[in-house]
Order: C-alpha cells, then sequence, then structure tokens
C-alpha cells in the first residue's frame, strides 16, 4: 500500500502525522511548494495543477491520494475523482461538528482567502449550520508563519496575535474555531494564545486518519520497514533538508528535476 499526500507546504503534515500513526503504509508527501499560497490562486489553476500533481503520483506508485489542504479540496477533489480511479480522501472544514458544537450559538472558521470566499464552503454552512453566525477570516500570511515555524523553529507568537487582533474574530468573540487550513493546526498554540482562554479549536486531522484506515483496511503492524519519501516542487534549503530527517522522512527528491546546466 503506498499512500500519496498534496499540500502547497507544510500544511498537510498535520494530517500525514496522524494518518501514519495509524495505517502502516509507504508515503510520499509531494509538496508544491513552487506555488504556495494555494490560498491565493484562481480555482481553475487548482484544478489543473492538481491533475498534474495526481498523475504524478499515480506513476509513482500510488494506492490512495490524501488532498491534505482544504483549498485544493473545496476546489478541486470532485474533479479529480471524476478523472482517476483511484480513492481521494480530501480535507474540508469542520462545519458540521463546529455547528453540533455551538448549538446556534455562532462560530468563526480560519482559512486561507480561497476557500474563506469559497462557494464549497458556504454550501457546507447552508447545509450543517443554517442557524448559525459565522464569522469568516481568510489569511495567507498565517499559512507562511505556519511555514516559518515548521520549517525554522521561528517564535511567531506576536505575529499571529497581531494578524488576529485586526480581524473579525476579534470583535465577534467566538469560542468556537474552525480551523480550515491545515497549515493552522501547526499554529494552535499561538492562536489559542491570541483569543479568549476558553476558545475551542476544531481540526480534522484525526477524522481523516480515520476515513484512510478505513479505506486501506485495519492493518496496524507490518514487520516490513516502510519508506516515506518527501517530494517538492521547489528545491529545498539545507535547514529544511535537515528539517525533512527530524520530521521522519528518509528520502528526499525534487520534482521535476532541476535541468542540469
Ligand atoms: N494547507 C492549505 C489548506 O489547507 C493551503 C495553504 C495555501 O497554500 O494557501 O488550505
Amino acid at each position: 500500500m503506498r499512500i500519496g499526500f498534496i499540500d502547497s507546504g507544510v500544511g498537510g503534515l498535520s494530517v500525514y502525522q496522524q494518518v501514519q500513526q495509524q495505517v502502516a503504509a509507504d508515503y510520499i508527501y509531494l509538496m508544491d511548494n513552487k506555488y504556495l499560497p494555494y490560498g491565493e490562486k484562481s480555482e481553475s489553476f487548482i484544478q489543473q495543477r492538481l491533475y498534474q500533481l495526481s498523475e504524478h503520483l499515480l506513476d509513482l506508485g500510488a494506492d490512495l491520494i490524501v488532498i491534505a489542504c482544504n483549498t485544493a479540496t473545496t476546489q478541486a477533489v470532485e474533479y479529480l475523482r471524476q478523472h482517476f480511479a483511484i480513492p481521494f480522501v480530501g480535507v474540508v472544514p469542520a462545519i458540521k461538528p463546529a455547528a453540533a458544537l455551538s448549538l446556534g450559538h455562532g462560530f468563526a472558521v480560519l482559512a486561507t482567502p480561497a476557500t474563506a470566499n469559497g462557494d464549497y464552503i458556504a454550501g457546507l454552512i447552508r447545509q450543517f449550520a443554517p442557524n448559525d453566525q459565522v464569522i469568516k477570516f481568510g489569511s495567507s500570511e498565517l499559512v507562511r508563519l505556519a511555514e516559518d515555524k515548521v520549517w525554522y523553529q521561528q517564535d511567531v507568537q506576536q505575529q499571529v496575535s497581531d494578524i488576529l487582533s485586526v480581524s473579525p474574530l476579534a470583535e465577534h468573540h467566538s469560542h468556537i474555531v474552525v480551523l480550515g487550513c491545515t497549515h493552522f493546526p501547526f499554529l494552535a498554540e499561538e492562536i489559542k494564545c491570541a483569543l479568549p482562554a476558553a476558545t475551542v479549536l476544531l481540526e480534522t486531522g484525526d477524522a481523516i486518519a480515520r476515513r484512510v484506515r478505513q479505506l486501506v483496511g485495519e492493518k496496524l503492524i507490518y514487520k516490513k520497514q516502510y519508506q516515506h519519501c518527501f517530494i517538492s516542487t521547489r528545491e529545498l534549503n539545507e535547514v529544511q533538508t535537515n528539517r525533512l530527517i527530524q520530521l521522519g522522512f528518509d528520502q528526499h527528491q525534487c520534482w521535476p528535476m532541476p535541468i542540469a546546466s
């Protein structure tokens, strides 16, 4: 079993970390850092790009692909399912669980600009939370801060607090906040620190892991040594390459390969 992951950056690692704890398989994490942030791209660009990346993972033998990105899932997962025969697992903001918790008192969604302003999330809100006031806030700046934190272990508390202090979340004080971007679980501590003490953050990594486990069967313990391969679409620097080893990847490649001069 070979499971592929796709995201624009490190965000999908928040999902990958949960899945690989529950499912024994070979993993290929394909990071499209050439086009980060996805949250500022058009739907047609995301669809074409995800098609290309999925084709590459299929060529590498992926049996299942996790679109570990809310932006790409909300814009392209249906398109991919129409074009490829393997299963695609997507990640969408936890609107339904938030509505179940809020009991009609409203909640907030933190996402990328594309997800926050997109039709998909509007549809989820109409369907599952018609009586809630839902505050949506899209920020690519938070995506960049999550990248800085994961790669360079930078302290980003002040920047996260500054961004949230001028966001609609500061005015509305929602006690439930949906993390609608896979980068944001990496900022969970900073986001909690910037919001009122009782705020509950909702993320989807564990639910995705259970879904993948259900699709591939309950095989948890194998004796085989598994491969964890990381592919980036733009070259990584030395700090990033070393960080990958700490994150548990045993191989790294750049795709497409740089042209030799
Ligand atoms: N991690 C992504 C998401 O869940 C995309 C971030 C971006 O590239 O804008 O939406």
